[in-house]
């Protein structure tokens, strides 16, 4: 390659990263938006206008087009049509694409729609649109339901819709659930409320009902933690009721324990929560005999517990107190101490049905979410896990081989030095094995510290000449010395690594010169690794920092050069790749400029608040 081909080269690079980086852009902030849209929006059609507005764009579709599930006609019903103008189609379930999904319940994924036996060509012929690629998938509730199909027709820019595309789609879909989930709670609350009116004068006193509802949802929605959520709710009641204070009972989803938070009209910044027993107080005994309860001086009732509603640092007098139940009974709801000393009437016990309501549906969305988000977690880990395994290899070959070596030698000395690098591999076991467990509580380190490239170097040159050993290979070493640069020493050893490693594997039998260079070019620190080998074998060229993509070697699993990237993303800087017959080399820049947070919190994970 001449030097003018491999600037080339380079900006085609540079302009790729940058394509790249802006989808990944535009995917992050359509999800950000769609969120806060989702905490502040009730209106269904807005925010699944939002939804399929942003899907359209992010796939590079021309039309998108939700349909929701009749399940008494077992019809599936378009309700909005983006690029043309709202119309209305019905699709029967198990026929045609959209139909086949929301019988399945799995995604199809079609480069030419007319190829597959499936496909209804009728609305193509009754508009004259021509439909060719295609991407349809479920849209599923929280509780795994499939409440409707999202579809997407022809790419714009390109053959057809890829796996990546696919998982945009669950990803904006799952909120387009919510939305709907939301949205058809609300509706069903308003439905309730208007049952509940009569007279005129009840009709003001239920739209300031309804106001107060409709705040409270989006406190609600808004909650953190079941705390948040549980202040939201009481602090409503208690004041649009008149009540002094007010608590909430609620059971652990795993264990079935109790707990109860507190709040009092005067500490209205808090909540407090404690645990109790079975029947303790007049919230566990309204849980436990499914019975409201009323009264009028709360302390001579049995079950008034000194523990429990003792707590107020008022008189307790009046109470109201109603079981909460979706499908079965998971806690119950109270009021205390009307202001002026007077009993509660019908009124507050209507609007507490209609609170408990919202936040029985408040509690199970919540619950939900902390679910999905741990499943995620979970996700990531097992990641995180096929990673570290995977760089455990480098550290495991030192080890048996200076344990081999130990075997041979009796000379205390060498033991000991022999010793002394089977613990120092050891502890980037350690550091691997910390990586991934940090992650589980939450956390996401990454170490960056002023490092002396000579003594980095020296450490890898050991490890690379125990991999390469048996093999005809001359290992040359050009590190600028005199340099020092700030990255994280672990994880930087571990990519460099790899990239020897492939080398190393590249030339094989055959052997060659495995080259590793460093110096500072302008403020960005450049570590290069080249050799002799065949070259990037074309079948993987462009897709070879993907994971599991591997080619032309027995055991490979394709993580390598996945970990590579990774790493050295989580340093903001870049890596490229040159080949030719005659070798390949990469080279990654480390900016020295940038500032790298020393602690990143993975985001969406936030670890579980521990009870207080
Ligand atoms: N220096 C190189 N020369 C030639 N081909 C390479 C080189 N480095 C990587 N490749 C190609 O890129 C593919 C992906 O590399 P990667 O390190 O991600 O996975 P792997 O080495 O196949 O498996 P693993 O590293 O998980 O054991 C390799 O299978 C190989 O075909
Ligand atoms: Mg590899």
């Amino acid at each position: 390659m001449t030097v003018g081909q491999e600037a080339e080269s380079a900006r085609n690079e540079i302009a790729e990263l940058k394509t790249a980086l802006a989808r990944e852009e535009r995917i992050a902030s359509a999800l950000r938006e769609v969120g806060n849209a989702l905490g502040t929006t009730l209106d269904l059609d807005d925010l699944l206008e939002l939804i399929l507005g942003r899907l359209t764009d992010l796939l590079e579709a021309d039309r998108c087009t939700l349909y929701l599930l009749d399940q008494a006609k077992a019809e599936l019903v378009s309700r909005i049509v983006i690029g043309e103008q709202v119309r209305s189609i019905r699709v029967r379930v198990g026929h045609g694409i959209a139909g086949t999904v929301a019988k399945t319940g799995k995604a199809i994924r079609l480069r030419d729609a007319y190829t597959d036996s499936r496909f209804e060509p009728e609305w193509d012929l009754f508009t004259g649109y021509r439909t060719k690629s295609m991407l349809a998938a479920p849209l599923k509730n929280h509780m795994g339901r499939t409440i409707g199909v999202i579809q997407v027709l022809n790419k714009t820019t390109g053959e057809e819709f890829t796996a990546e595309d696919e998982a945009i789609l669950s990803a904006l879909s799952t909120q387009a659930a919510v939305a709907i989930d939301n949205s058809r709670l609300f509706l069903s609350l308003i439905q309730k409320n208007h049952q509940l009116l009569s007279t005129k004068e009840k009709l003001e006193r239920r739209v300031a009902d309804l106001q107060l509802l409709n705040e409270l949802e989006r406190a609600m929605a808004r909650a953190e933690s079941l705390e948040e959520l549980a202040r939201a709710a009481l602090s409503a009641l208690a004041k649009a009721c008149q009540a002094q204070g007010a608590t909430l009972l609620l059971g652990e989803e795993d264990t079935g324990d109790l707990f109860q938070y507190v709040y009092d009209s005067e500490r209205p910044e808090t909540v407090d929560r404690f645990g109790v027993k079975a029947g303790e107080g007049l919230l566990a005994h309204a849980m436990s005999s499914g019975d409201t309860i009323e009264l009028a001086e709360a302390t001579l009732d049995p079950h008034f517990h000194p523990r429990v509603e003792g707590r107020f640092p008022f008189a307790v007098q009046s109470a109201l107190v109603t079981p909460l139940s979706s499908e079965q009974i998971f806690g119950a709801m109270g009021l205390f101490s009307k202001r002026g000393g007077r009993p509660f009437e019908e009124e507050d016990r209507a609007l507490m049905t209609l609170v408990g309501a919202n936040v029985s549906t408040a509690v199970r969305l919540f619950r939900a979410s902390v679910q999905r988000e741990r499943g995620q977690r979970l996700t990531t880990i097992g990641r995180l896990l096929s990673q570290v395994i995977h760089d455990f290899k480098t550290p495991m070959t030192v080890i048996s081989g200076h344990v081999q070596m130990m075997t041979s030698v009796d000379d205390p000395a060498v033991r000991a030095e022999h010793a002394a690098s089977v613990l120092k591999q050891m502890e980037a076991l350690t550091a691997m094995q910390r990586e991934v467990l940090d992650f589980a509580r939450g956390e996401r380190r990454i170490f960056v510290r002023r490092v002396f490239l000579s003594r980095f170097f020296e450490d890898i040159k050991k490890q690379v000449e125990q991999f390469a050993e048996g093999q005809p290979i001359r290992i040359e070493f050009d590190i600028d010395t005199k340099v020092t640069a700030r990255f994280d020493e672990m994880r930087v050893a571990r990519a460099v690594q790899n990239l020897a490693r492939n080398a190393v594997e590249a030339m094989g039998q055959k052997g060659g010169v495995l080259r590793i260079y460093a110096r500072m070019e302008k403020d960005d620190l450049l570590i290069g690794v080249s050799d002799t080998g065949p070259g990037i074998p074309e079948e993987v060229q462009g897709r070879m920092f993907q994971s599991f993509v591997t080619a032309g070697k027995q055991g490979g699993t394709g993580l390598g050069l996945a970990i590579v990237k990774k790493i050295v993303q989580e340093h903001q800087g870049t890596i490229v790749v040159r080949s030719t017959p005659e070798g390949a080399t990469f080279e990654m820049r480390f900016p020295q400029g940038v500032k790298i947070e020393s602690a990143v919190p993975e985001r969406g994970l936030v670890a579980d608040k521990p009870p207080a």
